[in-house]
């Protein structure tokens, strides 16, 4: 089979806000079993592309592919359903809800569809293993699994929004800064976890932290206001001068960030 039929495609995708314009004439591929690194500055339109790939947002102009097929009118639980699986940037985590409801909910929406809710019913019976297992593969220790999510380390926290989006099984998972605000010795951790998550898995993983890019991404994307500024192996990426003027010019910004 042909690879890039294989994975998610977008075809001369462009996504307007009124009139300005967030991602402009995009044409990309992620062919199926590799770590895919996004880098460009603030605004550049990389959450937005996310948003285009997994439905939340529907293009003004162009088409998304999924293996092959035509997924640009989808919706997002469809899109999901199809094992493309997104994080959020910004913390999708219910601090009312146990670590453990936490990953019951989307494992209920996998096998229900639509969307998963808390049922007093013995959800522990069906879906305690699988939970555990969840809860192991993120390095989330056992003695959280029923406690509240919000006393969580924010590390773990981190961690526990991987083993949320690990829940439904993604065949390609999209993650939008998983590192954000973390200290030095958690990005090292979830940088490693990952590169264990992606086995079997595309992942495509929007990041501030090059470093991290560095570590895990086999191809690096570049995205400058709204567009494909360039694609490559790392290492021929960041000595593309119009990379650094588009992405080193703006650093002083992400540094803090
Ligand atoms: N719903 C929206 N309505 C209007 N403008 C939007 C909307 N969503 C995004 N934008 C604009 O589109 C541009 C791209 O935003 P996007 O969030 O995709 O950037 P980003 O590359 O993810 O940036 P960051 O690195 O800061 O997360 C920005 O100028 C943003 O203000
Ligand atoms: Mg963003």
């Amino acid at each position: 089979m042909e690879p890039a039929s294989t994975g998610l495609a977008l075809e001369s995708v462009t996504k307007s806000f009124g009139g300005f314009i967030a991602v402009n004439d995009v044409t990309l591929s992620f062919p199926a079993g590799a770590i895919y690194g996004i880098i460009g500055p603030n605004g550049a339109g990389k959450t937005t592309l996310f948003n285009l790939l997994s439905g939340f947002l529907k293009p003004t102009k162009g088409r998304l592919r999924h293996r092959g097929q035509d997924i640009t009118h989808l919706s997002p639980e469809a899109i999901a359903r199809r094992g493309v699986v997104r994080s959020f940037q910004i913390t999708s985590i219910f601090s009312n809800l146990t670590v453990a409801e936490n990953i019951v909910l989307p494992l209920q929406r996998r096998d229900r569809g639509g969307t998963g809710f808390l049922r007093k019913s013995n959800w522990g019976k069906r879906y305690g293993e699988e939970i555990d297992d969840i809860l192991r593969r993120v390095h989330i220790p056992a003695e959280w699994r029923d406690r509240g999510a919000s006393a969580l380390p924010y590390g773990l926290k981190r961690s526990l929004e991987l083993g949320i989006s690990l829940a439904a099984n993604p065949d390609i998972l999209l993650l939008d800064e998983p590192t954000a605000g973390m200290t030095v010795r958690d990005i090292v951790k979830v940088t490693e976890l990952i590169g264990q998550l992606a086995a079997g898995r595309t992942v495509i993983v929007v990041e501030h932290n090059l470093g991290v890019i560095a570590d895990l991404a086999q191809e690096i994307v570049v995205l400058q206001q709204g567009q494909l500024l360039t694609r490559g192996r790392y290492d021929d990426v960041r000595r593309d001068p119009r990379v650094i003027d588009a992405y080193l010019g703006t650093k002083g910004r992400h540094a803090h960030a």
